[in-house]
């Protein structure tokens, strides 16, 4: 062939057709390789024509080529963007694309408190006891001396499956669950666990809570032993300034009882807002525990005696970290958690 635009129209026909970029790289070497392609076949023999129709030649050939070339480039571009559009298809996912970073997790403000109460206890020689978290009205009131029909049940407002079970108000069941399981004395144990009250949920009370108890059966044990441990606590996890000090009150499972309160960490113990005024913050229950609650764990109160605690953790973490509202522990907003 030596006609340059019918050589060009079928280069450009043959490009058209053209479905692959192999197909493609054939086309061009067949019309524009550079020693037997046909667009230098066509100057062949140019040598014998004359100076006009070589000039007249040459720029029909350049023409062809330039042509060829941007037919070329333009059905490569084409074919690209179906492969990529197919490969967007066939292949959702791109394995070579670097994932997203993971988020780091942390230990929930509670779960560390409770830690690290476990920790300081621990180092004394108790050891942790776990109960069950749906009890029987047994274990939850009367072994712990609150009689069926005594006022003192209305403190502790629970939740019924029918009767006689229910899911157990406070810790203070897992001591008679401790005593039977371990019988003889020394006994030194503390029971971190879930509790469960029918209170609406409130700034300083939810319905569901968790409490740490702790037990300690022994011989001769005083108030004072008592006292010590949770002065012992106390410093472990506020500080070395933090005073203790129990008030009487009353639990059927205790005599005598009290309540114990730990210095205001704001003031020191003047007075503020913050301890109202008052300059002391409670934090829990305890006393010695009462003869019959021994006996309903089967150990014998002329032998042994006792001294018990039971506070709440979320409590513990409100005066560790100046919370001033329980429901942020449970709402999972981790613009609070991730604080901790
Ligand atoms: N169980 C009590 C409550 O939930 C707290 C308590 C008070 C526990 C005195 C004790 C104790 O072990 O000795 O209100």
């Amino acid at each position: 062939m030596n006609d340059p635009s019918a050589l060009t129209a079928d280069a450009v026909e043959a490009i058209g057709k053209s479905q692959t970029s192999a197909e493609l790289e054939r086309i061009e070497v067949e019309y524009l390789g550079r020693k037997s392609g046909h667009v230098s076949k066509l100057l062949e023999g140019i040598g014998r024509l004359s100076a006009d129709e070589r000039a007249v030649l040459g720029k029909a050939v350049n023409e062809a080529k330039r042509m060829i070339e941007g037919a070329l480039a333009a059905r490569r571009s084409q074919l690209e963007a179906t492969r990529l559009a197919d490969l967007a298809e066939t292949e959702a996912i791109d394995v070579t694309f670097p994932g997203r970073p993971l988020e780091r997790g942390q230990i929930h403000v509670l779960t560390q408190v409770r830690r690290q109460i476990e920790t300081v206890l621990e180092s004394l020689g108790y050891q942790v006891e776990l109960g069950p978290e749906v009890e029987t009205e047994w274990f939850n009131f009367e072994a712990l001396n609150i009689a069926a029909g005594h006022p003192a049940r209305e403190m502790w407002d629970s939740f019924y499956f029918g009767p006689g079970l229910l899911l157990r108000a406070h810790t203070s069941p897992v001591q008679i669950h401790a005593m039977q399981r371990i019988k003889e004395p020394p006994i030194y144990i503390i029971t971190p666990g879930r509790c469960y009250r029918r209170d609406a949920p409130e700034a300083t009370r939810l319905p569901y809570f968790s409490q740490v108890e702790g037990l300690a059966v022994d011989k001769g044990l005083t108030v004072g032993d008592m006292k010590g441990t949770l002065l012992f606590m106390i410093q472990s996890l506020y500080g070395r300034e933090r005073k203790v000090r129990v008030r009487p009150s009353f639990f059927p499972f205790t005599e005598p009882s009290f309540e114990f309160d730990v210095s205001c960490g704001i003031c020191g113990g003047m007075g503020c807002k913050s301890c109202r005024h008052k300059g002391w913050l409670e934090v829990g229950g305890c006393g010695m525990v009462h003869p019959q609650v021994l006996r309903n764990g089967g150990i014998d109160p002329s032998q042994w005696n006792g001294y018990a605690w039971g506070f709440g953790i979320e409590r513990m973490a409100m005066l560790k970290h100046d919370v001033d509202d329980m429901r942020l522990f449970y709402e999972s907003d981790l613009r609070f958690l991730e604080q901790f």
